[in-house]
């Protein structure tokens, strides 16, 4: 199968830091189909040898054994190209129709990896150039929108263009390798599934905890916020993933169709709720992994007075037969304690205990970050004479260890599946829209609040306020218990 790949805003960041290190290693470990073209497209004019030692400079900064050798690069450049293309002027869009007829490839793939307030422009552009034939497909890279209304303007651009068939909305997150673990731990086995429901599970938490800071990127953070950034989508989309139905079969559609049910079944908040079940947080100084870090009012590009949030905890509910009143508490945050992304969902006790030593319950962790696997917290008997002295212990997989040859990063797999046409992992409008509609009411209820985040210190598991919001159901995050 031939394929064309196009990049817009090829020079960018997201070009050079994700995009082209996941194609080379889907290069590298051979899984790029042959017969395939990358284009970059973006403003400045040069050659495409030009274009090819840029890269080449920029892949110097890939850290170890990711980072091509001098023969390898040559090898992948050799598939390299490179145009100038002013995006408003619809004869750039016509020389690139051009350039993709010279091939007629099987595929074109268009991945706008720009500033998404130009994604509208783009695609009306493509339009008129009648770039939107049946094989060309469009990816979209988030924040798609800002909130509902965004979202929906840039939905009703890409929908005039592209059938949603089409439409490849990217969340790198559901590239990880761990989340396809998890539709494959649910749909793939028998031994959770009966257990997986109120009955069984007293909360779930998805946590998704970041050591650094926001770096260089303080403008585009300042406008976004912990919310917006990791809530409405990452950790959204996890939480869809966890509580879904099984689907009937495993087509895009139908799992599309199974996580937008779970989209509509959360508990809508009110501005009364939001005072209640949501804390937001902004770190200060502090130390993170040994090192003095600053706090976020002193990082570069954000205002010195700003009220965005880095940090978010809430709970939530699920409303259908399967959860009713199981309480799912999402987090996420900047200059966390640790690194640490993953899914603990806690089992209730057993209803009769009859060891001394407290009543543990069981709990399964699916681990997104920093490694990949399973742990599985059983309680056994430390082997005393009478069984009576009880330990916790856990059954540990590591996906990596178990799979090493063949690991796929989430870029990498985003990218072949986008070539592939495969729509399971890309978000699907409605499912984006629902995310939007869902947070607004906290975006409302912020803007109303004038007494804005809680202070964290850097290093931190964030504002003492998250934990009071666990403890009050009689619960406590992973780390405190
Ligand atoms: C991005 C956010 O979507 O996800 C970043 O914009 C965040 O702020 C990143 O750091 C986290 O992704 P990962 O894969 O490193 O956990």
């Amino acid at each position: 199968m031939s394929f064309d790949l196009v990049f817009f805003g090829g020079t960018g960041d997201l070009t050079w830091r994700k995009l082209m290190p996941a194609l080379f290693q889907a290069f590298r470990h051979g899984k790029l189909p042959e017969g395939g073209r990358i284009l970059s497209v973006a403003r400045d004019d040069m050659p495409d040898e030009r274009y090819r030692e840029w890269l080449k400079e920029r892949f110097r900064e890939v850290e170890g054994p990711k980072r091509p050798t001098d023969e390898e690069f040559e090898r992948f450049a050799a598939l390299l190209h490179y145009r100038r293309m002013d995006l408003s002027q619809p004869e750039h869009y016509q020389r690139l129709k051009d350039w993709l007829a010279e091939r007629n490839a099987d595929t074109v793939v268009l991945y706008l990896a720009t500033s998404p307030h130009l994604f509208t422009q783009i695609c009306a552009q493509l339009g008129a150039a009648g770039l939107n034939g049946p094989k060309i497909r469009v990816v979209l890279e988030k924040p798609l929108g800002h909130d509902l209304a965004s979202a929906q303007e840039i939905n009703k651009a890409v929908r005039s263009v592209f059938a949603e068939t089409q439409a490849f909305r990217i969340d790198h997150y559901l590239g990880k390798p761990s989340v396809q673990n998890l539709m494959a731990l649910r749909f793939g086995n028998a031994l959770f599934e009966p257990l997986w429901r109120r009955e069984s599970i007293a909360n779930i938490q998805i946590t998704l905890a970041e050591g650094l800071g926001v770096g260089t990127r303080g403008d585009f953070y300042d406008r976004t916020g912990a919310l917006r950034d990791m809530i409405q989508n990452h950790a959204l989309q996890l939480l869809t993933m966890v509580a879904m139905e099984p689907p009937s079969t495993n087509d895009a559609d139908a799992i599309r169709d199974e996580k937008l049910k779970v989209l509509r079944s959360l508990k809508p908040f009110t501005a009364e709720s939001v005072g209640r079940d949501v804390v937001r947080g902004q770190y200060r100084a502090g130390t993170v992994d040994g090192k003095a870090v600053p706090g976020y009012l002193e990082e570069v590009k954000v205002p010195s007075d700003s009220a965005c949030e880095t940090f978010v905890a809430l709970r939530t509910e699920v409303q259908n037969w399967r959860w009713a009143g199981v309480p799912f508490y999402l987090r996420t945050g900047k200059r966390l304690a640790a690194r640490d992304a993953q899914i603990v969902v806690n089992f209730r006790p057993v209803p009769h205990p009859i060891f001394p030593g407290g009543n543990v319950a069981n709990k399964l962790v699916i681990k997104l970050q920093p490694e990949d696997g399973l742990e599985l917290h059983l309680l056994a008997a430390k082997g005393s004479s009478h069984g009576e002295s009880l330990a916790p212990v856990s059954l540990d997989l590591d996906f990596d260890k178990a799979f090493a040859a063949n690991r796929v990063g989430a870029y990498e797999r985003l990218l072949l599946d986008a070539i592939a046409g495969r729509l399971n992992l890309f978000v699907r409008s409605d499912e984006q829209e629902q995310a939007w509609r869902w947070v607004e009411p906290i975006l409302d209820a912020w803007e109303q609040d004038t007494t804005g985040p809680r202070p964290y210190t850097a290093g931190s598991w964030g504002p003492p306020a998250a934990s009071a919001l666990v403890a009050r159901d009689g619960f406590a995050w992973a780390e405190e218990q």
